[in-house]
């Protein structure tokens, strides 16, 4: 698993307020005025009851439903470790089973059950953010959060389950089956939609913690954000982000914001790059275990993109060589763009997704190793 990096400490500047919560179709951008977001730093100065209550009523609209521990514990079996489906900083993650008797208006349905870990890094600034974002925020590329529970000092979310868990699990466990390029090719335009979404909404959202383990899959693979713990309002006019304490994942963090805090959208845009960079090669972007040139993904594959005779070196060899030649072609100079070291080279969200549009539906049909017969002496002089 990669890591999470912190340093130094952060400067909230956040601020905006209430109500009407629309819920909005796929590549539907808010229009302005049409509604204000509540954000975090409307409520996170308070962790009292009271201001979870009143953050209960400002939600109200967003159909947020409030479960008690007791419920969510019959849910998941008592969160036993054989509902377990993942660990991250945040805590574990467990399996769930809604029944249509639980509460009006909601379905019977399987539900991931996530558990703040008391003794964790993380707390209850990302769970109330995980609240604010995505209780206001809904789009068929970001996660569905059903509800959340607030009991002592128990914090726990939960989600409509997505039946193929992380793209992280699918691309890089070892029993998982090959993932094909069509598939990829889905997963990167899901993906991408999602982020595009955040950072188009009137207020954009920056979402900063973009990674293989964060976009989940639904059972036809569709693409869904998850996680908004480190998600920010961006900053509003000619405003900017300067943070003194850089909180992302290694590797996937842009380069500028690592070294300077400056933080904008087309951070996430670099951190796109590299999950896209990850689906093209296989390969994690982080990996001590390959040799030492290989360690960064982003640093030994990134010269190679642009160069057609080069490009298939870094292609995953488990696709067998089941791929368009131009589309990879196109994909990996989108990946080279992305990972611009500057910000300003790099692409907007929405130029991301009208490329990748253009790159869907190839038929993977296997057709099994090529084989190259050579000819023999005697053959040639026949
Ligand atoms: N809604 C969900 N449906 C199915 N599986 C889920 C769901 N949410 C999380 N998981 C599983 O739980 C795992 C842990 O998720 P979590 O977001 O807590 O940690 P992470 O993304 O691995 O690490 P980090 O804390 O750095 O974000 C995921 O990788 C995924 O396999
Ligand atoms: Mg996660």
């Amino acid at each position: 698993m990669t890591k999470k990096i912190t340093w130094k400490s952060i400067i909230f500047t956040l601020n905006c307020y209430r109500t009407d919560y629309p819920t909005l179709q796929e590549n539907q951008p808010l229009k302005q005025g049409s509604f204000q977001r509540l954000c975090l730093s409307d409520i996170s100065n308070s962790s009292s009851p009271q201001a979870i209550d009143d953050l209960s009523i400002s939600l109200a609209g967003s159909k947020l439903h409030i479960f008690s521990l007791d419920e969510l514990k019959e849910a998941t079996h008592n969160f036993s470790w054989s509902n377990l489906l993942g660990e991250g900083g945040f805590g574990p993650v467990h399996k769930g089973f809604f029944d249509d008797k639980l509460r009006r208006g909601l379905k019977a349905q399987p539900v991931a059950v996530k558990r703040l870990d008391l003794s964790g890094l993380q707390g209850h600034r990302e769970w109330l953010a995980e609240i604010i974002f995505l209780g206001q925020l809904q789009h068929p590329h970001l996660v569905k959060l059903i509800g959340y529970c607030y009991e002592e000092e128990h914090r726990l979310l939960v989600y409509e389950y997505m039946p193929r868990g992380s793209l992280e699990n699918q691309l890089f466990r070892r029993y998982s089956a090959v993932l094909p390029w069509s598939t990829r090719m889905k997963i990167a335009l899901g993906a991408a939609k999602g982020l595009a979404f955040l950072h188009e909404v009137d207020k954009p959202v920056i979402y900063r913690d973009f990674k293989a383990s964060n976009i989940l899959l639904d059972s036809d693979y569709t693409a869904k954000l998850s996680d908004f713990g480190l998600a920010k309002d961006g900053p509003e006019g000619e405003e900017t982000h300067v943070t003194t304490r850089v909180m992302g994942t290694q590797g996937y963090a842009a380069p500028e914001y690592v070294m300077t805090g400056h933080l904008t959208t087309k951070s996430d845009v670099y951190s796109y790059g590299v999950v896209l960079l990850e689906l093209l090669t296989g390969k994690r972007v982080v990996d001590k275990n390959r040799p030492s040139k290989e360690h960064s993904l982003v640093e030994w594959a990134r010269p190679m993109l642009r160069d057609p005779k080069k490009l298939y070196r870094v292609i995953d060899p488990r696709l067998e060589g089941q791929f368009p030649a131009r589309g990879a072609r196109k994909v990996a100079a989108l990946a080279y763009k992305c990972l611009s070291h500057h910000p300003n080279p790099r692409p907007t969200m929405s130029d991301v997704v009208a490329i990748l549009e253009t790159l869907q539906g190839f038929d993977d049909v296997f057709i099994g190793p090529f084989v190259y017969v050579a000819i023999g002496e005697d053959q040639k002089e026949a």
